[in-house]
């Protein structure tokens, strides 16, 4: 399904700088992703590239700097070891979650989202899997779940953190896989990884060096 509105989506930050506690841990960062892109943030543990993804989502607001957000849905896919394996959920009420963002939570979900969320469970092969609880799935059917989560959403940004860092090559295809279709469909997708795969799939790699500074070349 084409994202649902004519906008095109586009992300651009300028001078944007984060500290943590007085630390700087983004400095003077200027970004750019495009709809229909793939664009990976690559750079050494520490550089900042989880920091520059959560100013994407929205969860954190920078100290100084511009963000503009062209585009009216961004769905925010955190690395698994973010979230607490003891979770009292599904892998369907995990996936249902990221539907919420259309009818609003704890809503009734309308058929379009109910559809939504089937499709995502099954382009991540989770279909069979939708009654476990999330805490006893493996690392990489917990990162696929998380993804789906994203997918239901079907929002006009994706933002993923390293979404196959430690994953077998099934797991990690599958999710290159859902992510290519997801640009395909139009959607502005930006990833953090180190996987050397995912790089090499991707439409346009930027470099973050230790310090938060964004690598000169801009491109890497
Ligand atoms: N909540 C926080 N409070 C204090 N410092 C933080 C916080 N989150 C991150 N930092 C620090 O900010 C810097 C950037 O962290 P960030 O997690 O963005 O890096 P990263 O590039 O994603 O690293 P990794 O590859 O290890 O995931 C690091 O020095 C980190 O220790
Ligand atoms: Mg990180």
């Amino acid at each position: 399904m084409p994202v649902e509105t004519s906008s095109i989506a586009t992300v651009s930050l300028r001078g944007v700088c984060v500290d943590y506690a007085g630390t700087p841990a983004l400095r003077d960062v200027d970004f750019d992703a495009a709809a229909g892109e793939l664009t990976v943030i690559a750079g050494p543990n520490g550089a900042g590239k989880s920091t520059l993804l959560e100013v994407l989502a929205g969860t954190i607001t920078p100290r100084a700097g511009s963000v503009e957000i062209r585009a009216s849905s961004r769905a925010f896919v955190p690395q698994r070891t973010a979230i607490s394996p003891t979770l009292p959920l599904t892998v369907h009420d995990v996936v249902t979650v990221g539907a919420w963002g259309r009818v609003g939570a704890w809503r009734r979900l309308d058929h379009a989202s109910r559809e939504a969320v089937d499709a995502a469970l099954e382009r991540l092969d989770l279909t069979a899997l939708k009654r476990a609880a999330f805490g006893v799935l493996s690392g990489g059917q917990q990162q696929r779940t998380l993804l789906a989560q994203g997918l239901a959403r079907r929002a006009e940004t994706l933002l993923l953190d390293e979404p196959t860092t430690a994953l077998d090559l099934d797991s990690a295809e599958r999710i290159m896989c859902a992510m290519r279709a997801e640009v395909d469909r139009g959607v502005a997708a930006v990833c953090v990884s180190h996987d050397p795969a995912v790089i090499d799939a991707a439409d346009v790699v930027v470099r973050l060096e230790p310090g938060g500074v964004m690598s000169p070349r801009g491109r890497a």
